[in-house]
């Protein structure tokens, strides 16, 4: 696949193809998803719950986010790739905003970074676009700020709410966002959104009417614990296959059945004669 570029992502937005994105946190995971086909990687901080065990996104540093990065770029080379900034690594001024942005896009190599918020991120988005990198808007249910969205719920449902994504969704695109995820937002107002903005919406529990939909890795193969979004559809039981294959080793190992001759290395009877005398 040839590496997806901006300006084919706003041609597949222009010509109503749709997007295709997948978070990934280490180069075999970026290989499987790019071999998917997928347009877009994203390197979400959804990465502190997913690989690092946290309960929230809040823990994840700047320092993991780097190394995660730069391993997904290591991994594919096809796909448009994405780096979240993680909390507290953009809100507090925007010199710092712009070095950790950097920081994802020289150490690590990504095409764009990510951040959280709507007109409050307006100046950052476009202080780090000044600098000369790509920024990802983030809108709707911003988990980093979750609390004081009164938690994990549907955003935008009545006409205020509705009103706030609207403008969001305009501040981020005129402040020069490349793209904006638009999570956990009614669908009839997600293709609104959409319909308005000229950059590509990419949509996480906002129906089908965005120019893309992005799910989380372990989210679509069943590898991370039991609770189940609504938005999130399982194409596969990843973790049942992957328990069965490490249940069948520890198995083997107990039988001595593994290692068999197959899976080991021979020696020279001579060699052995002479090693027993001795
Ligand atoms: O961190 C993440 O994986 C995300 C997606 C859920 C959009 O931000």
């Amino acid at each position: 696949m040839k590496k997806i570029s901006l300006p084919r992502l706003r041609e597949m937005k222009g010509g109503g193809e749709p997007i295709t994105m997948i978070t990934a946190y280490s180069a075999w995971q970026a290989r499987l998803v790019e071999e998917a086909g997928a347009e877009m990687i994203l390197v979400g901080d959804s990465l502190g719950m997913v690989e690092k065990g946290f309960s929230g996104t809040l823990p994840v540093t700047m320092d993991v986010m780097v190394d995660a990065c730069a391993a997904v770029c290591r991994g594919a080379s096809a796909p448009f790739i994405v780096g979240d900034m993680p909390f507290l690594s953009y809100e507090v001024d925007r010199p710092q905003a712009i070095a950790n942005a950097g920081r994802l896009v020289k150490e690590a190599a990504v095409d764009a970074v990510k951040l959280e918020g709507g007109r409050e991120r307006a100046g950052t988005i476009e202080a780090i676009v000044g600098a000369g990198m790509a920024v990802v808007a983030h809108i709707g249910l911003t988990p980093q700020s979750a609390t004081l969205l009164g938690g994990f719920r549907v955003q935008g449902k009545d006409l205020e709410g509705a009103r706030r994504l609207l403008d969001d969704a305009r501040a981020v695109e005129a402040a020069g966002a490349c793209a904006v995820v638009l999570e956990c937002v009614p669908a009839p107002l997600a293709r609104l959104v959409t319909n308005r903005l000229s950059i590509p919406t990419i949509g996480i529990g906002a129906g089908a009417g965005c120019d893309g939909q992005v799910l989380v890795f372990h989210d679509i193969l069943g590898l991370y614990g039991d609770f189940r979004p609504r938005f999130v559809k399982r194409y596969a039981d990843g973790g049942r296959i992957l328990r069965e294959g490490l249940t069948a080793f520890v198995d083997d190992v107990r039988r001595g059945t593994f290692p068999d001759d197959d899976h080991a290395f021979g020696l020279d009877e001579a060699v052995l004669e002479e090693l027993d005398r001795s």
